[in-house]
């Protein structure tokens, strides 16, 4: 079901996830517009609901931008954002439809995603991380320090993951073709299997 009305939320929810952003030394504003900007694409391009996906494309990452060294941010995630739009007095089967898009968007295989609003959620967060090779190029090779070879298996090793997610809709993947290929292209084939 497609919703006609964007809730009145959502601008509210932005400013909180905008003013985190400012707060943080890693730019994840372009981040998080990226997968906002891909999911209302992919919600209305698939008939679901757009205030889900927007709603959770603004949370997704919530608990990173609180901890950025929490590696399971999906979960407390999740229950971050059940907290924040409970406060909102989202309604509850609303908050259940977002808490289940937060905590299968990453690559735990633990936690797949069955709706469509959190296969578009996790696929809009791989194609904005497409988007943002370079700033993860930077993160390897001038934050971490890694040599040559350590990063360019570093950003193997996360590009697997999120050119995985991909394949929970096929559009996604089909928009991400080219980026995918020229990953592949500098890569290495090990970055698609
Ligand atoms: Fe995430
Ligand atoms: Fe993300």
């Amino acid at each position: 079901m497609t919703s006609d009305v964007t809730s009145d939320i959502v601008p509210e929810i932005k400013r909180m996830v905008l003013d985190l952003c400012k707060q943080r030394k890693w730019d994840w504003s372009s981040h998080i517009e990226g997968v906002v900007h891909y999911a209302k694409l992919l919600a209305e391009k698939l008939g679901a609901d757009v205030e889900i996906c927007e709603v959770s494309a603004w949370l997704h990452d919530i608990y990173k931008l609180k901890d950025s060294k929490q590696k399971d941010h999906h979960i407390m995630g999740a229950d971050e954002a059940v907290k924040i739009l409970e406060e909102f007095n989202y309604p509850s089967d609303k908050i259940s439809q977002v808490k289940h898009c937060i905590l299968t968007h990453s690559s735990d295989k633990v936690y797949i995603p069955q709706s469509k609003e959190a296969k578009i959620i996790a696929s809009a967060d791989a194609l904005s991380l497409l988007d943002e090779f370079l700033n993860l190029a930077h993160y390897v090779y001038n934050i971490k320090g890694y040599s040559v070879e350590e990063g360019r298996k570093e950003l193997v090793k996360r590009y697997r993951g999120y050119l995985f997610k991909l394949n929970y809709v096929p559009e996604a993947k089909e928009m991400a073709k080219p980026k995918a290929d020229a990953l592949i292209e500098f890569l290495g084939n090990e970055v698609g299997g």
